[in-house]
């Protein structure tokens, strides 16, 4: 043995709480928060798209998932949890199944963590039950402040409860991560005092959970208020003596600011959630081009949301965000009421064709517009004449351009069938593809895009 090998100590043991088969380390993460209304599927492909490594979705209730019905859409390959409203008690009205959650296994699994609202380790791991299959991990959101959210005691609520959440994230852990072999974690707020805060970590991380975050804000902090970050490192070291992964949370602005604040602090991680609801590409690294401008976020976050076939009252939302507010271009799309109206007044021409065939799909078409000379009968007509020429000559190329259609728009039935309905953005403009007509875009029909993100 050399007297170098001999002099140096073999390291601590550092623990760490093994990561799950299906499960995700959080540990060197720059990741997407959740954010109920913002963090639909279209927000978390966009995400990923610009870098981040693991995406949350917004928090659902557990209540709201126990019972419901999990299917695949033929059209696009998502799975979507689905319930059928209780209807008002209006049996004269049909009602109609509406999609609780939905997933894009293809594009996010191994990276989205599930979160829920729960104050009930029973209802907690039935809830839980329904999506594990479909998730790599499983958070308990034990911080939102909001009087629905606090008044069933969930949220902030379980701060001040503790034993309750310990109950609910050892349940967890045993009935649903062991099982399906997915890490369960927990995101929390700091308390009044850092002793407060150590005694509430310090049962959290003995739970077998694989994660912690902690939004660095108290719970009557308003949102606008600055982050504290001075029980961060006391957090971090409790962690980490636990073998838990500790994501911070809080006035993250992007992905170089999350690394340095990680560096800073001690931190495994790092989660955004208001800058990246505006502009996605916070994600994207300054030496990778940074901030993108947000045109070209909007142009892919209705790519995403098209190919999602999102709810449109949700894509409106988040485009309020993201658009900047004077500009004329939001003032008119602000008016739209679907896809295809939205895609034509922001000049995202190149999604023309697939906003109409969404349209379809979710029945909006009863909303579009019709200015004067833009008929959509005669631009839709126009697309798909365009789209089945080049079906056409795709076919004769030896290729299969065509696009499943379902037998009724509503039908949702059968297996898997992958394939992705939106054409890439056109940058150079087909001339073969133009449509001749001045008051019809030109448009870029033919290509079938699997997008990576
Ligand atoms: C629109 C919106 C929705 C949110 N929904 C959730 C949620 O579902 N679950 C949760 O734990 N936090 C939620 N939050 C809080 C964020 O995840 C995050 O903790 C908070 O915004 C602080 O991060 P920031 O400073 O980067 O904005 C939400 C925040 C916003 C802005």
């Amino acid at each position: 043995m050399s007297s170098l090998s001999a002099s140096v100590s073999a390291p601590a043991q550092v623990p760490r709480v093994p990561i799950p088969a299906n499960g995700v380390d959080y540990r060197g993460k720059i990741v997407l928060a959740p954010m109920v209304r913002s963090g639909e599927l279209p927000s978390r492909l966009l995400a990923l798209k610009y870098g981040a490594d693991l995406v949350w979705g917004p928090e659902t209730i557990d209540r709201s998932l126990i019972g419901a019905v999990r299917r695949i859409n033929p059209r696009n390959g998502t799975v979507e949890f689905t319930r059928v409203p209780s209807n008002g008690g209006r049996p004269d009205k049909a009602a109609k199944a509406s999609v609780i959650y939905r997933i894009d296994p293809a594009r996010e699994k191994s990276r989205l963590v599930f979160q829920m609202g729960t104050a009930s380790a029973d209802l907690a791991v039935q809830a839980a039950k329904v999506v594990a299959g479909d998730v790599s991990g499983i958070d308990v959101n034990s911080g939102c402040p909001k009087p629905f959210s606090t008044s069933g005691g969930m949220g902030a609520a379980l701060l001040r409860t503790p034993d309750k959440l310990v109950s609910i994230l050892e349940s967890l852990v045993r009935e649903v991560g062991e099982p399906f072999k997915i890490g369960i974690s927990v995101k929390i707020r700091i308390l009044e005092t850092p002793e407060l805060t150590e005694a509430l970590v310090s049962r959290l991380v003995r739970t077998g959970i694989t994660g912690l975050t902690v939004h660095c804000r108290t719970t009557p902090m308003r949102p606008r208020e600055r982050a504290i970050r001075d029980q961060l490192s006391m957090i971090a070291d409790l962690c980490h003596k636990a073998g838990v992964a500790c994501v911070m949370n809080g006035d993250v602005t992007s992905r170089d600011h999350g690394l340095a604040l990680m560096q800073e602090f001690g931190v495994d991680g790092a989660m955004i959630a208001t800058s990246a609801e505006t502009n996605s590409s916070c994600f994207r690294s300054e030496a990778d081009g940074g901030l993108a401008p947000w045109r070209d976020v909007v142009h892919e976050y209705m790519r995403f949301c098209i190919e999602s076939e999102n709810r449109f009252g949700n894509t409106k939302y988040l485009l309020n965000m993201m658009i900047p507010g004077k500009n004329k271009e939001f003032n008119q799309a602000k008016q739209c009421k679907t896809y295809t109206d939205t895609c034509r007044r922001l000049q995202f021409d190149d999604l023309v064709p697939a906003a109409i065939r969404v349209d379809e799909d979710l029945e909006l078409t009863d909303k579009w517009e019709l200015g004067p000379g833009e008929g959509h009968e005669h631009a839709r007509s126009k697309a798909v004449q365009n789209a089945m020429e080049n079906n056409e000559s795709a076919r004769a190329a030896g290729g299969n351009n065509s696009r499943p259609k379902p037998t009724t728009s509503t039908a949702h039935t059968g297996g898997p069938i992958r394939t992705s309905t939106i054409p890439e953005p056109s940058k150079t403009a087909n001339a073969d593809q133009s449509t001749g007509d001045p008051s019809i875009p030109d448009v870029q029909v033919s290509q079938k895009a699997e997008v990576a993100v």
